[in-house]
């Protein structure tokens, strides 16, 4: 078994004949938690649909290696059949049903099983018990925090062995990002690698084992979380100085 649960290589990704993700390589090591920072249209959310399949993909590989069972290469697969894998995604906008209510929202998660949704809203009610609470509440009548949970929790439905999430601390306020953040641990807590991109470099950083960060769709910096915390150039683009 490789320590490497997902592996990119010189993957190029873009729109039609708009190229933006240029040879972009990174891994994801094992039950670890990888961010990706850089500036606005960097190319950070295209580089994550281009994983996981939403976005057309011209050159490089995307592999993805499961506890149990063989590597799978994801490039060209659909996203639901990378669902099927052992994969999940959190895109960065309109990510919940807000029509729908709470546990409907779950519901959507995944085609389960009666006995297979009962275990899993189980799980996820645990790990949220807000969402336990609201369930019949419509999504759309939530906080922001709240609804990024809902999100969460529905990504969290299909058991995922690693979470593709863009910008779970988008919008919300400060106290909110700290228990979206301190979730994220605990999920990442429970065996299942994170590869998230961030807007809040310094606390996504902080929690994280790698980064890596992006410019103009390519890799410009890479290293242990708490290295880049403290390399000059991150400190002086990202960090504030
Ligand atoms: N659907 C699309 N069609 C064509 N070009 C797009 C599309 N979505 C994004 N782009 C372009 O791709 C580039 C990168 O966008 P992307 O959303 O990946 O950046 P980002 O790093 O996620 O930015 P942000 O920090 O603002 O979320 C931008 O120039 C953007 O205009
Ligand atoms: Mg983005």
């Amino acid at each position: 078994m490789s320590d490497i649960v997902l592996e990119v290589d010189g993957l190029v990704a873009g729109y039609g004949t708009v190229t933006v993700v240029h040879h972009v390589s990174l891994s994801v090591p094992r039950e670890s938690i990888v961010s990706i920072i850089g500036p606005n249209g960097a190319g950070k959310s295209t580089l994550l649909k281009g994983v996981y399949g939403l976005v057309d993909v011209s050159e490089g590989r995307v592999l993805f290696r499961p506890a149990t069972g063989d590597e799978v290469e994801l490039t060209g697969l659909r996203p639901d059949q990378i669902t099927a894998a052992g994969i999940n995604y959190v895109p960065q906008l309109a990510n919940v049903f807000p029509n729908l209510t709470v546990l409907e929202n779950l519901e959507m998660g995944a085609v389960l099983s009666r006995e297979t949704m009962d275990e899993r809203l189980e799980v996820v009610h645990e790990l949220f018990p807000l969402l336990d609470d609201r369930r019949q509440q419509r999504a759309g009548t939530l906080s922001g925090g709240q609804r990024q949970m809902v999100a969460l929790g529905r990504a969290m439905m299909t058991d995922p062995e690693l979470l593709i999430l863009d910008e779970p601390s988008a919008g919300l306020a400060p106290q909110v990002i700290d228990e979206v953040m301190d979730l994220l641990v605990e999920i990442n807590r429970r065996g299942v690698s994170i590869l998230m991109v961030e807007q809040n470099a310094r606390r996504s950083l902080a929690m994280s084992d790698l980064g890596y960060v992006l410019e103009t769709g390519r890799n410009r910096l890479e290293g242990e979380g708490s290295t880049l915390l403290e390399d000059p150039a991150v400190v002086d683009l990202y960090l504030g100085g």
